[in-house]
């Protein structure tokens, strides 16, 4: 699979809109069965990427490939190979989900027993087939979804691109997202979701790409990201009777230690190292006359990264 064609590439896509820089330099690829998360605050990009992929908008510079083909050159070959969730959903009045499958059926020609078997295999695999005849008004925000990825699987295309698809989903919609995302896949589909809460997408995602400001700060695997110094690193928290005057100069010091923070009584700081790093630590500031009244420490997690690197830089 290491060598074989991205299905999803982006190669130094830019996308201006007079001076904002919506999209500054980006490239990733997604290989088949991989599915990308595209994480990043509001503002960030995420949108007009996938509007470029999408072929609903052109780069200024760059380009951007669905299974091979530009997005620029080939946008009729890259929508064929395509599935696009926007973060909106429109609906027509006094329309049914059938009818809802139906039109977007139509609009990708499929026509007889094809069409009926592309609106039949969408129902069942969103679950929405009991609610076939339901007017779409009248449908839940997480029916709503389903039906708004089941109109995006109509042509059963390799390449699904969803912008934040779980927004404003109850926790229950959220994970019944989440397994028909590795679902799809787990068929080998190659998938690029978005979302601004990085904890949302960080157990179904192969890979991560963090973008701020148009430009993509850390990719890779969510593991790696965690690590992204190849070493680990734990939050510590210390809490001191009295003051916590003499600790962040006396942590400063310390080798392994960055990050300090000091709030009231309380002392943040990153700890690189194992638990036995941590014992050390805490000994030493005993020992040194530090009057520690609680000690906690935990491994820092994906949000920590994520906030650590975007801090600040939120438009
Ligand atoms: N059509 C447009 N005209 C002008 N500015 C735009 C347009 N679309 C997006 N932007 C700007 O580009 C930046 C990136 O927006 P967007 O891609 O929607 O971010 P995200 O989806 O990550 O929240 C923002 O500053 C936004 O205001
Ligand atoms: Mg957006």
């Amino acid at each position: 699979m290491a060598n074989s064609q991205p299905m999803i590439e982006l190669r130094q896509l830019h996308r201006f809109f007079g001076t904002t820089r919506a999209v500054d330099n980006v490239s990733f690829q997604v290989q088949r069965g991989q599915v990308f998360g595209y994480i990043g605050p509001n503002g960030a990009g995420k949108t007009t990427s996938m509007r470029i992929l999408a072929t609903l908008d052109l780069p200024n510079a760059g380009d951007a490939f669905v299974d091979g083909f530009s997005v620029v050159e080939d946008p009729d070959r890259v929508r064929k190979r395509l599935g696009f969730m926007p973060d909106y959903f429109t609906t027509y009045p006094n329309i049914d989900v059938r009818e809802y499958l139906d039109f977007f059926a139509r609009a990708y020609h499929l026509y007889g027993k094809d069409r009926s078997r592309a609106i039949g295999r969408v129902m069942s695999f969103t679950g929405l087939a009991a609610l076939a005849d339901k007017p779409i008004q009248g449908l839940s925000k997480g029916m709503k979804q389903r039906l708004c990825l089941g109109r995006a699987l109509i042509h059963d295309p390799p390449v699904m691109i969803l912008d934040e698809p779980a927004a404003g989903l109850d926790p229950r919609a959220r994970i019944e997202l989440r397994e028909m995302i590795r679902a799809l896949a787990n068929e080998g589909k190659a998938i690029l979701i978005s979302s601004h809460i990085l904890t949302e997408l960080a157990e179904i995602c192969d890979i991560v790409g963090i973008i701020e400001r148009g430009r993509l700060i850390a990719v890779g695997k969510v593991d790696d990201i965690q690590q992204q110094d190849r070493s680990p690193q734990n939050l510590v928290e210390v809490r001191l009777v009295g003051g916590v005057d003499g600790l962040a100069g006396w942590l400063t010091e310390r080798d392994g230690v960055s990050g300090i923070h000091a709030d009231g009584n309380t002392v943040r700081f990153l700890l690189r190292g194992d638990e036995a790093a941590e014992a050390d630590v805490l000994r030493e500031m005993i020992e040194h006359g530090f009057r520690v009244i609680a000690f906690g420490a935990r491994r820092r997690t994906l949000e920590d990264v994520f906030m650590q690197v975007t801090k600040g830089l939120v438009q």
